[in-house]
């Protein structure tokens, strides 16, 4: 049991004065748009003729525009890395715990304009933004307080010679985190190396770089010194296999897409020229999560679960779930209250800013991509709630539900990443964990049942790194639910863990004959 952690409380909107706070923040993030963000290497602010265009998935408005980074820049920045480990990697674990303990608080005190810019660039809703937050600020007091407990180092058998082992810092960390939670993936990331005594370079998503921006800044103003921390945003072609390959970086962490989390590892075990270690790939990447429902579930609580778990923010989780496998007896009972249940999305649907329930997708490419998975589950099943889509004011896709999907379709199998549902039948329970498990990922999977033996079967059965029973699938509470995936989902970092720390580190034994 773990003592002494309490997790951060989201704010409460409904009080006005937290709504006027977060208007003002609106108002300021206003004021600044059309702002140009600079690289920041080593400490200097570097402005490049090549931009990143920061696009609002709301209203299609430029946000801002950050620099675009070179191959020259990025290879400055892993000098400028390489330099200060150094020096960081040898500083007091004390002393790194401070500057997260400051970072803590300075996220606090920047709380409603964070979650402003989070609200425009990422186009979630102000709870979404608030709860993202929180998740950052539960990494950070959990990853300082995991440090703490592993600088004692491991607990040996005592000889009569004098030994420890100790954990040590391993170097340079490629961090490129992705767009959906623009502060908590990309803070948990980046402060769980600097924790661990290592330094980065980080490469925000194109999509969400000025949310980034604003955390450098405040690792910066925590403290953590010039070189530790560096951001570079850039096209995964200008410079994503760059900084992979690049000799002097020794791990690279990073969460998105399958394709690209493979590409990395595959580049990753390519020994480059100079290079002198293995490097670590630490890949959190998608899923295709399914949630059962069998014959003795709460049919209401269920048809709740599914729907927040497949429509908050868009679906656009990598915990969403996109398959509800259902048994054939409580099948058109389930898919009547799902429809229920998604009404109230659809209905308030609107942009992040109006804090609607339900907002646009991220941007062009995901509208597109997504729409024609609409189509495809026209073709496949049957469109029993949303399937209408336009992206004149924002990238607006309805929460989709369809029925009589059989298991070999595509949208039973592909991972969509947005607001489509696959609803399937099934006759037997075991039917109902082979279809889940069928996937190649492995992220996450709840179960709606009250049969404990259906319960107990799944718990041994149903393969993924998050499994959830009468509860959404979505959500994972830092130090409540360890979040990491099985198979293709990623190598299972559990976040938030001490294990996760460890895979930024060293195991050091030191042995003195006395
Ligand atoms: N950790 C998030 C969740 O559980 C997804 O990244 O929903």
């Amino acid at each position: 049991m773990l003592k002494g952690f309490k997790n951060a409380a989201e704010l409460d909107f409904t009080l006005e004065e937290n709504a006027k706070k977060i208007e003002e923040a609106f108002r300021q993030v206003d004021a600044e748009k059309g702002k140009i963000y600079p690289l920041i290497i080593g400490g200097e602010r570097i402005e490049t003729e090549k931009k990143i265009t920061s696009i609002s998935p709301s209203t299609k408005e430029v946000l801002g525009y950050a620099c675009s980074c070179s191959q020259e820049l990025a290879d400055k920045a892993v000098q400028a890395a390489n330099e200060a480990f150094k020096t960081w990697s040898v500083a007091p674990v004390e002393e790194r715990i401070r500057c997260l303990r400051r970072l803590t608080a300075l996220l606090e005190e920047n709380r409603y304009i964070l979650d402003a810019w989070n609200v425009e660039e990422s186009g979630k809703n102000w709870g979404e933004a608030d709860g993202e937050l929180c998740e950052a600020l539960d990494f950070f007091n959990s990853y300082a307080m995991h440090m703490r407990k592993l600088a004692e180092g491991l607990e040996l058998v005592p000889t009569d010679e004098d030994t420890k082992c100790t954990y040590i810092p391993i170097g340079v960390g490629a961090i490129i985190p992705p767009w959906n939670f623009p502060l908590s993936i990309c803070g948990g990331m980046v402060a769980s190396a600097l924790v661990t005594g290592n330094t980065v370079i980080c490469k925000p998503s194109s999509d969400t770089p000025i949310v980034a921006y604003k955390f450098i800044e405040l690792c910066e103003k925590a403290g953590f010194p010039v070189g530790t921390v560096n951001y570079i945003p850039g096209s995964g072609s200008d410079i994503g296999d760059y900084i992979v390959e690049h000799p002097l970086t020794r791990f690279i962490n990073f969460t998105g897409s399958k394709v690209v989390g493979c590409r990395i590892n595959e580049r990753a075990a390519k020994i480059s020229e100079g290079q002198r270690w293995i490097k670590r790939v630490v890949a959190e990447m998608g899923g295709k999560n399914a949630i059962i429902v069998d014959s003795s579930a709460n049919i209401k609580k269920a048809a709740q679960g599914i729907v927040n778990s497949a429509f908050t923010f868009q679906g656009q989780k990598c915990s969403a779930c996109s398959r509800a496998i259902v048994m054939c007896d409580v099948y058109d009972e389930l898919v009547d209250a799902v429809v229920d249940c998604a009404k109230e999305l659809k209905e308030n649907q609107g942009s992040g800013r109006s804090n609607a329930p339900m907002g646009p997708v991220i941007n062009e490419n995901a509208y597109k991509s997504i729409t024609e998975y609409v189509e495809i589950a026209r073709q496949e099943g049957n469109i029993v709630y949303g399937g209408n889509y336009s992206d004149a004011e924002g990238y607006y896709i309805e929460p989709t539900v369809v029925r009589d999907i059989t298991r070999d379709a595509r949208i039973a199998n592909e991972e969509i990443f947005g607001p489509v549902l696959a609803v399937i039948k099934v006759e037997s329970f075991d039917e109902a964990l082979d279809i889940a498990n069928q996937t190649e990922y492995g992220l996450t999977g709840s179960v709606y049942s009250e049969d404990r033996e259906n319960i107990q079967k799944a718990k041994v059965q149903f393969h993924v790194g998050n499994l959830y029973f009468n509860r959404k699938s979505t959500a994972a509470v830092v130090l409540q639910h360890p979040f990491g995936g099985f198979n293709m989902s990623g190598t299972d970092a559990k976040t938030g863990t001490s294990d996760y720390l460890t895979n930024f580190l060293n195991l050091k034994s030191i042995t003195e004959d006395l």
